[in-house]
């Protein structure tokens, strides 16, 4: 680094697993310091060789930089990992996986050890990161401020989406769209198993499949505003009745097919009961309000 180099901000990683070791490489390849710690020493050592500072403690990992990353396996990891760690002064980021409710109480728990707090939920898997064209992001949630005073670094290794004060949305936004995405991926294995058996190229159906999912997947935007609106009838292109009178179709083709109907049904079942209230002229919003408890 010349005198005129503006120094770049040093970064402690604690957790250099799959998606730690990622993040890390990310942030030696822009040239910020950084110290790593991981429980198996050995993943630290790999990254010594390429430019990390291991360190063979949490603690030690904590006491090196006022930013303070942990990517461990689940917030219980979290919890044994910085056990009794002086974290007062530290900005402590956490991309680790949790709930809501978890990050709340993580969130909490850093703030009475004189730490500040961000909580991060990572839509990326590690080829994405370090990576800015695959577009893996990482929502991020806590003190505006906080996010703001880091954005720059956090911003190294994946995009930045920052999504309010409460320290629980990050995580609410992350499992949120990976419940969504579960749901794509039952539907697609109960497409594949229909064609399962059958003289038709998995590896032909597939770009119709996607294209097809990708094209109804802007349906939530429809699905947004009715909700915002409460007008569940309004703009509706397939009303309810008719699509719930399509539905012995769907179930008898998967009994034609050997095919269990065990992922559609539970959702056939809630359109059902949606349209008993007299629902037949909206669309399949008013199924978000039957889950709520
Ligand atoms: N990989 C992905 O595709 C992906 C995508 C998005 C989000 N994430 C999230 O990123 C986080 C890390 O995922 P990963 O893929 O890196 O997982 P991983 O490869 O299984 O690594 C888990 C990490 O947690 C550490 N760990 C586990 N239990 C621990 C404990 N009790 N105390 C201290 N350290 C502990 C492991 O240390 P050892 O090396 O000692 O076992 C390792 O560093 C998870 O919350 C995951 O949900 C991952």
């Amino acid at each position: 680094m010349t005198a005129n180099t503006p120094s770049k901000t040093p970064v402690s990683l604690l957790g250099l697993g799959a998606m730690g070791a990622a993040l890390a490489r990310a942030w030696l390849a822009a040239g910020h310091p950084l110290t790593v710690w991981n429980r198996t020493p050995a993943r630290a050592e790999v990254l010594a060789a390429e430019g990390a500072k291991a360190v063979d403690s949490a603690a030690g990992a904590v006491a090196a930089s006022d930013l303070v990353v942990v990517c461990l396996l689940d917030d219980e990891s979290v919890g044994s990992a910085l056990d009794g760690v002086d974290l007062a002064g530290k900005d402590l980021v956490d991309l680790t996986t949790t709930t809501p409710a978890q990050a709340r109480a993580r969130a909490a728990w850093a703030e009475e050890r004189g730490a500040r707090h961000l909580d991060g939920g990572i839509m990326a898997v590690p080829p994405m990161i370090g990576v800015p064209e695959a577009g893996g992001y990482v929502f991020y949630s806590g003190s505006r401020e906080l996010f703001e005073l880091h954005r720059a670094v956090l911003a190294v290794p994946a995009g930045t989406e920052y999504v309010g004060e409460d320290a629980g949305f990050a995580a609410l936004h992350d499992v949120a769209l990976l419940s969504g995405m579960y749901g794509m991926f039952a539907g697609a294995a109960h497409a594949f198993a229909l064609i399962r058996r059958e003289d038709v190229d998995p590896v032909a159906f597939a770009p119709l499949l996607a294209d097809w999912l990708a094209a109804m997947a802007q349906g939530v935007h429809g699905t947004a505003a009715r909700l915002k609106s409460g007008d569940y009838t309004e703009d509706v292109v397939s009303p309810l009745a008719m699509q719930v009178a399509g539905t012995p179709t769907f179930l008898a083709t998967a009994e034609g097919q050997g095919v269990s109907p065990e992922l559609l049904r539970p959702y056939f079942e809630l359109m059902r009961r949606r349209l008993d209230v007299g629902s037949g002229d909206e669309d399949l919003t008013g199924v978000v309000d039957l889950l709520l408890r």
